[in-house]
């Protein structure tokens, strides 16, 4: 796949539990302290096309598998190249724009269930981010931390489907080998400082 690349677009990526929200937390109280311009934004977004999503992780609506891969690919469509407030539009104003997931996410869950040519055609349009973060936890501590959060249960909290997720990820990355995308891989074991401290030595160190 040959994808444009977004300068200053970070990613971050990672299987439910993995411990993205609290990174990105991290990182941006770090870009905060510093006055280093960013906005944070995540998929599903919070659109209609997102809230819509929403209410089909929750079961509230049942769709063919192949549906929620377009809504994805339209709710990322609008975050992307939205003219109020997409991605590309706030890069203009922006140094960074740091999203809480990505067209990782689609090839990584939705090719379990749908064509995963379809989901890999309906997403090569969209540009890259110049980082993609990748916080790796196995299945197991996943699950742990989501059943120790007590949440409500969406339709992909499933430890045999999050053990196909990550294989998937790992595929995902791997379509983007030839890119000039910069792919950061954090071992998301080590205390969450740690794993901040690693992100933001490999991608904000200039
Ligand atoms: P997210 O909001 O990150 O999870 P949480 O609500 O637990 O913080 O994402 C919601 C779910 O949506 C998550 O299980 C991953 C899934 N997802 C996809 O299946 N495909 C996608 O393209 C995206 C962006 C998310």
């Amino acid at each position: 796949m040959k994808q444009e690349i977004l300068k200053g677009f970070i990613v971050i990526e990672g299987l439910d539990g993995s411990g993205t929200t609290t990174q990105l937390d991290n990182i941006t109280s770090f870009l905060r302290n510093r006055n280093i311009s960013h906005i944070r934004t995540f998929e599903p977004t919070d659109r209609e096309t997102g809230l819509l999503i929403r209410k089909v992780l929750a079961g509230q609506i049942p769709l063919k598998q192949e549906t929620i891969a377009y809504l994805f690919a339209a709710d990322r469509n609008e975050h992307i190249f939205g003219e109020k407030n997409g991605i590309i539009e706030l890069l203009k104003t922006n140094r960074y724009v740091i999203s809480d997931r990505y067209h990782f996410s689609s090839i990584a869950y939705q090719s379990i269930n749908s064509d995963p040519l379809l989901v890999e055609e309906l997403n090569s349009r969209f540009p890259l981010p110049e980082f993609l973060i990748f916080v790796d936890v196995p299945v197991e501590e996943c699950q742990r931390r989501i059943n120790m959060r007590n949440g409500a249960v969406e339709i992909y909290d499933n430890i045999d489907y999050q053990r196909i997720v990550l294989e998937n990820y790992n595929k995902a990355i791997g379509l983007f080998a030839e890119s000039q995308m910069k792919v950061i891989r954090v071992n998301g074991t080590k205390s969450a400082e740690e794993v901040t401290g690693e992100i933001i030595s490999a991608v904000f160190s200039d």
